[in-house]
Order: C-alpha cells, then structure tokens, then sequence
C-alpha cells in the first residue's frame, strides 16, 4: 500500500524506475537541443536558408530531404551512413533497392555541409544535418515545428543489405510495416504519423502500378482503390509504360504538409499499398488513429513532431564514437 511505503522500498521503486527508463531510451541521453548552442549558434539558419534557395527551383526537395533523414535512421540509427557514396572500403546504401534511383537531395546536403563548414569547421555532423534538414523542410512546407535534438556523430560504415532489408517496402504487409517500426523501437502511433509524411513528394509508377494491374487473382486492380484514382493513375501509368513517371504522393496538396494525407486514405486514394493498408486492412488498430488526423491536424502535428523525435532517436553514435564527417559523401582519411 502507498502509504505504508518505507523510504527504502520507495528508493528501490524509482531505482527501478529509472533503470527502466534508461533501458527503455539507452542511446538517446546525449542528445540535446543545445548542443551546437556555442559551437555553431547559426546551423538552423544555415540549413534553413540553403533549403530555402533550393526551393526556388525544385518545389520537391523538402520533401526529399525529409525522406533522408527516414532512409538514415532506419538502417543501423540516425548515423549518416546513407550518405557515403562507393569506396573500395564502402559499399553505399545509395544502391540499395529502396534508394537506387530514388533517393534524392544528396547535393542539396553537400551544398548545406559545405556552407555550415566554412561558418563552423569540422563542428556538426552529416547525421545532424539530414535532423536539421528534415526540420526545416516540414517547417518550410506549412508542418510543424519542432526543437532537433542534436549531438549524433557519423558512421564510420554504410550497412547495404541493411538498407535492403530494414526500410519498408511500398509493397508490405501492414503486418511486415508494423514489424519494421516495432524493430527500430517506434509504435503504431509512430507508423501512422510518420507516413503523413506522404502529405507531399512523389513516388514513381514502379512504386505504386502492380495495384493497378492484374492485382488479384481475377486480374483485376487493388480494390481499395477509389474508381476515380485508379482511372487517373492508370492514364499516367499505363502497363508498359515508363516506370520512372512522377505521381504526386497526395493528389490534393502535392506540396503543403497538412493533414490530407488522411483523407485521402478515408476516400482510398492512397498512393501506396503501404498508405491504404493503414486504413483499409480489416480492424486495424491504425484506423481510429487515420481518423482523428483527418479530423484534427493539428493534433495530427503535434503527433507528428513527437514521431520524429522518437525517430532521430534511434541509435545515434555519440560521445567518441564515429567522427564528424568533412565531406557526408566520404570517411575521413579515407
Ligand atoms: C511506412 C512505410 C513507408 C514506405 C513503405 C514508404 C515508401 C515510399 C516510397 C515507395 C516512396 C516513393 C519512392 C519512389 O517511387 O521513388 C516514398 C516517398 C516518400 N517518402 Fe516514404 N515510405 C514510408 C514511410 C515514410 C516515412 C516514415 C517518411 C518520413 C518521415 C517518408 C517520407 C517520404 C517522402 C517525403 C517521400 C517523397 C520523396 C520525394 O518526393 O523525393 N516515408 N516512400
């Protein structure tokens, strides 16, 4: 009973307590919101600012260089391992299935490190860098604001079949997706938040037109596709065609960060499998959470700068492991 507790079973309780906080989040302690306060107090402005002038000319990259920072967690932490490129000692996760002629913003990222190098030499990591970007590219696009945490070093390896093996597939089971998240310690609240992310960008044909075609074991289309979507996706992508044409990730808003990603899911027209899936398999628990974004978006930003948090939390390499990368493409001395 509460009151009966001595100060010594009390002691013990938050003994306990604590240790299981630590277990729950060991890698994260060293992350601040600080951490660059002296070292570099101008790095947001500087990242915010590149972005910016990039988005002058390509309305995508806010869009693709969120999508970095989620390529860079998912594989072994938040490291910036996906940015090394071919090496006799690296072979690059840009190859890897789930990046090779997909992945984009790799110059935007150098034009960025290279302007925070001159204003702050060997000082903020590339893995910082694709945080920082993710931030101001959501920030940029009309989504919320959040405070980065800050401190991540960069890895000294890329992980390839990792890449391969760790980033969901647009082609996934809700099962396989909730498996994938849960792997790297995020929930469902955070797999459905984080796919709002898909608010904005675009996807190739190759992502999304086996829904289109022979799909089920009649040969007809996915099913949860509305007959209005399925008739303009099937035009931009016809069977055969070229795989690499563009479709926009949210048919309504392609380039704002709002909420419509959900109520494009309520009406099915969702561009992926993936999307459709978290409102379309029968009693997922991922559907009452569709729901309340599509009604609320700003609990829906609320939710989702806590998501990505959680997400730049995983396994960051701190202290004096890895290095601070001169150049994100390479290892130094390499
Ligand atoms: C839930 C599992 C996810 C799957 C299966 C998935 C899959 C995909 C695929 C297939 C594309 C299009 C690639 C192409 O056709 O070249 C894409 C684009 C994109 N994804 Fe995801 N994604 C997922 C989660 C996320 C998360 C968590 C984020 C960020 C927090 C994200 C951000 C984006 C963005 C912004 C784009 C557009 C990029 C651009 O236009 O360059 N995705 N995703």
């Amino acid at each position: 009973m509460a009151g009966s507790s001595t100060p010594s079973s009390l002691m013990a309780a938050s003994l306990f307590a604590a240790t299981l906080l630590l277990s729950l989040h060991p890698s994260n302690a060293q992350l601040t919101a600080d951490f660059y306060s002296t070292t570099c107090p101008s790095v947001s402005s500087i990242v915010q600012t590149v972005i910016q002038e990039a988005l002058q000319s390509d309305p995508r990259i806010t869009a693709s260089l969120l999508r970095l920072h989620f390529h860079d967690c998912f594989v072994d932490g938040c490291d910036g391992s996906l940015l090394l490129d071919n090496s006799p000692s690296i072979k690059s996760e840009k190859d890897a299935a789930p990046n090779f002629k997909s992945a984009r913003g790799f110059d935007v990222v150098d034009q960025i490190k290279a302007a925070i190098e001159s204003a702050c030499p060997g000082t903020v990591s590339c893995a910082d860098i694709l945080a920082l970007a993710a931030q101001a590219s959501v920030y940029l696009s009309g989504g919320p604001y959040w405070t980065v945490l800050l401190g991540r070093r960069d890895s000294l390896t890329a992980n390839q079949a990792g890449a391969n093996t760790s980033i969901p597939s647009p082609f996934d089971s809700y099962n396989n997706l909730v498996s994938k998240f849960s792997a790297v310690g995020l929930d469902i609240t955070d797999l459905v938040t984080l796919s709002g992310a898909h608010t904005f960008g675009r996807a190739q044909c190759k992502s999304f037109s086996p829904r289109l075609y022979n799909f089920t074991t009649n040969g007809g289309p996915d099913p949860t596709i509305s007959p209005w979507y399925l008739t303009t996706l099937r035009k931009l992508c016809p069977q055969n065609g070229d795989s690499s044409v563009l479709a926009d990730l949210d048919p309504t808003t392609p380039n704002l960060f709002d909420n419509h990603y959900y109520s494009n899911l309520q009406r099915n027209d969702g561009l992926l499998q993936s999307d459709q899936e978290l409102y379309s398999t029968a009693s997922a628990a991922t559907i009452s959470i569709v729901n309340s974004f599509s009604f609320d978006q700003s609990a829906f930003f609320k939710s989702f700068a806590r998501s990505i948090v959680n997400m730049g939390n995983i396994s960051p390499l701190t202290g004096s492991n890895g290095e601070i990368r001169c150049n994100c493409r390479k290892v130094n001395w390499s």
